[in-house]
């Protein structure tokens, strides 16, 4: 009853969008007044956190060394157990609780190296973390461990289902580095692994080292803002240089009237990295394996060859086999069906976009044939004309204060949760502040977040959420959960608040969709509770809750204009952005699938000529539109080399899903409190101890489905 009340109050609130704008501004600004208050006062412990906050750099790498000292001792002691001596007590319990324990003690040395406004403390959580990840790496190679795990898991003497799925990850983790292999084969194993990161790391290297510019007139570059121009260095005959970076090359590729820049720059762009081969040669450069790297074809050819010896040597087919068969998507097989299926279902949609693009063309430069690289710059033109947004004008809707605000009430509400700011914590920096998540029925303190999300030299440049501390059970006792949200965002512009662009908007809310699945998660052991799910499944909550922006009733929440925070975005605005989204939306898709189903083959194949095979599916999935000539496919596809290889699906995968759980149980009624908790106690509590397909299975009441997605895109032109 007494939930039933409070359920009922939350839900009158949410009408209220006004007034609610009202009530988080005023609970902002107590916020800061507080804030100043307290400032000199001793500093407030926070219970069940064992983050340390703000160590100086001689204490991160003691602390440091400390932790991999206890870490050896534990696994010296489980190697010590006799095999036929073994049991849940002496093996796992071990590991489990030493991970728990130690992980927000790891995070401690860590994190400072993000944010941290002192470079010797970054550089000594830097080298902290160096010496830990050299620990860690060692331990999975431990064999005298992984034979102890190993024995325990034949004895099938499972505790719980938790304990099974956690003991045969130890046991996966071990076999995934070699250790059932020949010590031979381990070898080659190692050797395989250390080619393939050199080669990842020439590339990116490479891709940050390629200062290739190119020179245009101002004619030339005739639609392009005076700003971007200013930007520009000059030479001396008064041409502008353009770097191949994509500050430069997508505002070209969107903006510049001038087909032919469009085109030079698109195919320059597409074929980075294939540097200059004869200054490099000059270099003798012994190692064939670095000449190899200066034509992309060639190296991503040879880290290909390098992946799928490696997988065959574990015992899998191809390496997209090894690299999916942990994932919600389980084989490569699984992934084409799906990657076939949506790209099918965009086809008429995608088709109606196209045509409208090639009219446009038409109209504006007559019969030159419609490429690949007229996409952004047609696209972002229909849309103006369509749309008449001004992101300019929306962006004054959304003070960062107000956003937050709004975004902490649609959690909170959604899911049941109460935020509090624990005032006088202590911080790593002034703008840092501190809160504590509550259950809102039980009160139960769930655990904490901290939120950094204002630029300041020095600090990590991206958005993201980093786990503290991990939810866990040691000797029956919970650990709660602790999080860290950081950004990059403008917290003044000439004294006023900070605004926020709506991308910002959307990024900011689906961030906090990571941060309360961190919170939510009840998993047992830290290893499952912690935001490394499975990457098929992790993205779900935070891409479904993106939706939220694009619904006026939830997009008055977290929006307000600057100057009078009463007013929230109207419907027509609303509207617009969420037109603007889905249009053109199917060619983008489609685009994208190009990339993960050629990602998928050559995966999957051996000896695949890419170009070839490049072109055929570029015809093929874009509509007839033929690849870019010049340009080298795995060039414009940097992610290739860099940690996504045969995963490039999982992006397209989780929004799918996302989009079945959001028509299924949100679209009619986005505050639905009732599925908001069903899907934190289905979905965000069981973390990684439960199969994905299972939970999802579990909430939906049946399998997850691609229909909905379908069905949405059929409709966006
Ligand atoms: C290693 O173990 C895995 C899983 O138990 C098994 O599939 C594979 O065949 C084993 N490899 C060797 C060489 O024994
Ligand atoms: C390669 O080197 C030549 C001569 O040094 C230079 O003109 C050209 O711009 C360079 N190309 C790239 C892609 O760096
Ligand atoms: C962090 O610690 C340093 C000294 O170790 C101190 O000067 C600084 O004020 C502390 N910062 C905060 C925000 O507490
Ligand atoms: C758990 O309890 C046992 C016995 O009370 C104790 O020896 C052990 O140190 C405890 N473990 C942790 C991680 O606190
Ligand atoms: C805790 O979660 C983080 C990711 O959120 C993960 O990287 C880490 O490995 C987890 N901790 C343990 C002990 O597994
Ligand atoms: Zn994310």
């Amino acid at each position: 009853m007494e939930i039933e009340r409070k359920r009922r109050e939350r839900r009158n609130l949410i009408v209220l969008t006004g007034a609610a704008a009202v009530l988080a501004v005023a609970v902002n600004f107590a916020f800061t007044a507080l804030n100043t208050h307290i400032k000199n006062r001793k500093k407030k412990v926070v219970p069940g956190s064992n983050v340390r906050i703000n160590l100086s750099a001689s204490e991160i790498l003691r602390l440091a060394d400390h932790i991999v000292a206890k870490s050896k001792e534990v696994h010296d002691t489980i190697a010590s157990v006799p095999l036929d001596k073994v049991t849940y007590s002496n093996t796992i319990l071990p590991l489990v609780e030493l991970e728990a324990q130690q992980f927000p003690l790891i995070q401690s040395c860590a994190f400072p190296k993000l944010v941290s406004a002192s470079e010797d403390i970054r550089k000594a959580s830097t080298e902290a973390e160096r010496r830990i990840d050299a620990h860690v790496s060692g331990c999975s190679k431990r064999e005298d461990v992984y034979r102890v795990i190993k024995a325990f898991t034949a004895r099938g003497d499972w505790m719980s289902s938790e304990v099974k799925r956690f003991a045969q990850y130890l046991v996966q983790d071990f076999e995934r580095n070699g250790l059932n292999l020949t010590s031979t084969k381990r070898e080659e194993l190692q050797r395989l692994r250390a080619q393939i990161d050199e080669l990842s790391m020439r590339y990116i290297r490479n891709l940050n080292d390629d200062n290739t510019f190119l020179l245009f007139h101002d004619m030339e570059l005739v639609g392009l803002p005076p700003e971007f121009l200013k930007s520009l260095e000059k030479t001396e005959n008064g041409k502008f240089k353009v770097v191949l970076r994509s500050h430069h090359v997508s505002p070209i590729l969107e903006l510049c009237k001038v087909g032919s820049t469009r085109k030079s720059v698109a195919v320059d762009y597409g074929r980075r990295c294939e540097v200059n081969l004869s200054v490099l040669e000059k270099l003798e450069v012994e190692d064939c394996l670095f000449k190899v790297l200066l034509g992309f074809p060639l190296n991503c050819k040879i880290s290909i060859q390098l992946r799928h010896k490696l997988a065959r040597l574990l015992g899998y087919s191809n390496y997209a086999e090894y690299a999916i068969d942990r994932r919600m998507a389980k084989s490569s097989t699984k992934v084409f069906e799906f990657l076939e299926k949506i790209s099918g279902s965009l086809t008429e949609s995608a088709s109606k976009e196209l045509s409208l693009l090639k009219e446009m063309k038409r109209k504006e430069e007559g019969q030159i044939p419609f490429g690949i690289e007229d996409l952004p710059y047609y696209v972002k033109k229909i849309k103006e004309q369509q749309f008449g947004l001004d992101f300019g004008v929306v962006k004054q809707y959304f003070p960062i204060n107000l956003v937050l605000s709004g975004i902490f009430k649609i959690c909170q509400d959604l899911f049941g949760l109460r935020f509090e700011e624990v005032v006088g914590a202590e911080v790593w920096h002034q703008d840092v502040q501190l809160f504590s998540v509550f259950d809102l029925s039980s009160g139960e303190l769930m655990g904490y977040f901290y939120i950094d999300i204002y630029s300041r030299e020095g600090k990590y440049g991206h958005t993201c959420v980093v786990s503290l501390q991990n939810g866990s059970w040691i000797n029956s006792t919970r650990q709660i959960p602790v999080a860290l949200l950081i950004s990059q965002l403008q917290k003044e512009v000439d004294g006023r608040p900070g605004l926020l662009r709506f991308s910002e908007v959307v990024n900011l809310l689906h961030e906090f969709g990571h941060v309360v699945h961190h919170i939510c998660n009840r998993a047992p052991f830290a290893r499952f509770s912690g935001l490394r799910l499975d990457p098929d499944f992790v993205e779900i909550p935070s891409l479904l809750l993106e939706k939220w922006c694009y619904e006026s009733s939830s997009l008055k929440l977290i929006s307000g204009f600057h100057q009078d925070i009463t007013k929230p975005i109207d419907d027509e605005m609303c509207k617009s952005l969420k037109r603007w989204w889905c249009s053109f939306s199917a060619l983008k898709l489609k685009q994208e699938i190009l990339y993960c189903l050629f990602d998928q083959i050559i995966h999957s194949s051996e000896n695949v000529d890419m170009i070839g095979l490049f072109k055929h599916l570029h015809s093929k999935v874009m509509l007839g539109l033929p690849m870019l000539e010049g340009t080298n496919p795995a060039s414009c596809f940097p992610r290739t080399a860099i940690g996504y290889e045969a995963t490039c699906y999982s992006r397209i995968w989780s929004e799918v899903f996302a989009a079945d759980i959001f028509a299924m149980k949100f679209r009619d009624d986005i505050f639905n409190q009732n599925a908001g908790m069903h899907l934190r106690n289905k979905v965000l509590a069981p973390g990684g101890a439960k199969d994905p397909l299972e939970i999802l299975s579990d909430f939906l009441g049946r399998e997850p489905s691609i229909q909905a997605f379908v069905d949405s895109k059929a409709h966006s032109v």
